[in-house]
C-alpha cells in the first residue's frame, strides 16, 4: 500500500508524484481551450484581423511599452463593466498574436476605448495627456509624430498568416500601399480606434 508516510519521506517519489499531479491537472484545464468554439472562433463576425495600419499601431503599442501601464481585458465584475463596457470574451482576441492582455493598470484598461474619444483627442492625448487630462501622469510620446516606416509589414502578415490569421495574398501585396504617407500617431490612433468595437458596448 502506497500510503502517505511512504511519500512523504520519499523526496523523489514526491516529487515524482507531484509532476504527474500537476500535469494532469495542467492538461485538463489547458487542453479543451484548444477546442471549445468559444476560444476557437471569432466571437461574431466583426472580429476581424488587423489592417496593415492598425498591425502597425499594434506594434508600436508594443514597441512603446503601453502594455507596462494598460491592460486590454476587462474582467467580468459589475466594477469592471459599468466602468469600461461588456467584459472581454476569448473571440475577440483571436487574430491577437501575442494578445496584449496585460495585467498592470497604472492607467485604464484600454479593451473597449475604440470610439470613445476622437481621433482628435487621441492626438493631443498622445502628444502630451497633460493637455486633455490635467492631473494625467502618462508620459508624453511626442516622437510618434514622424513617418511610419514599417518596412516589415509584408513579413509580418505572412508571419501571421502562418499562425492562423486569414490575410490573403492581395491584402499582403498591398500593405505598403496601405500605409504609405501615414505617421506613426496615424497607426497608433488607427489602432485604438478599433479596440474592442466588434462587441458593443453595454453601459
Ligand atoms: C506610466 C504609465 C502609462 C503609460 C506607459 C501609458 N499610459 Fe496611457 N494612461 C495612463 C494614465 C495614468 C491614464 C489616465 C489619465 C489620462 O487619461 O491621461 C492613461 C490614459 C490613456 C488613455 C485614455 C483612456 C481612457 O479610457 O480615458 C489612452 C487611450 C491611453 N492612455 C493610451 C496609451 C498608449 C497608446 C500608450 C503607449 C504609447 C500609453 N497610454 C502609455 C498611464 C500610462
Amino acid at each position: 500500500m502506497l500510503t502517505h508516510d511512504k511519500i512523504e519521506r520519499n523526496v523523489g517519489l514526491l516529487v515524482v508524484l507531484t509532476v504527474l499531479t500537476i500535469s494532469v491537472a495542467g492538461l485538463v484545464e489547458i487542453v479543451p481551450l484548444f477546442f471549445q468554439q468559444s476560444t476557437t472562433v471569432p466571437a461574431n463576425e466583426l472580429v476581424k484581423p488587423y489592417d496593415p495600419l492598425r498591425l502597425s499601431g499594434r506594434d508600436i503599442y508594443i514597441r512603446e511599452g503601453c502594455y507596462n501601464c494598460h491592460s486590454q481585458m476587462i474582467r467580468p465584475f459589475r466594477a469592471e463593466t459599468e466602468r469600461y463596457g461588456h467584459y472581454s470574451v476569448a473571440g475577440e482576441f483571436i487574430y491577437d498574436h501575442p494578445f496584449q492582455w496585460g495585467s498592470k493598470r497604472t492607467g485604464p484598461d484600454l479593451a473597449r476605448v475604440g470610439g470613445r474619444y476622437s481621433d482628435l483627442w487621441h492626438r493631443t492625448h498622445l502628444l502630451n495627456p497633460r493637455d486633455v487630462v490635467p492631473e494625467s501622469n502618462m508620459p508624453a510620446y511626442a516622437w510618434l509624430d514622424r513617418p511610419l516606416n514599417d518596412n516589415d509589414i509584408e513579413i509580418k502578415m505572412r508571419a501571421l498568416r502562418k499562425v492562423g490569421v486569414p490575410y490573403t495574398d492581395d491584402e499582403i501585396a498591398g500593405a505598403r500601399g496601405a500605409i504609405e504617407g501615414k505617421s506613426e500617431l496615424d497607426a497608433l490612433i488607427a489602432y485604438l480606434q478599433g479596440m474592442g468595437t466588434a462587441i458593443k458596448q453595454v453601459r
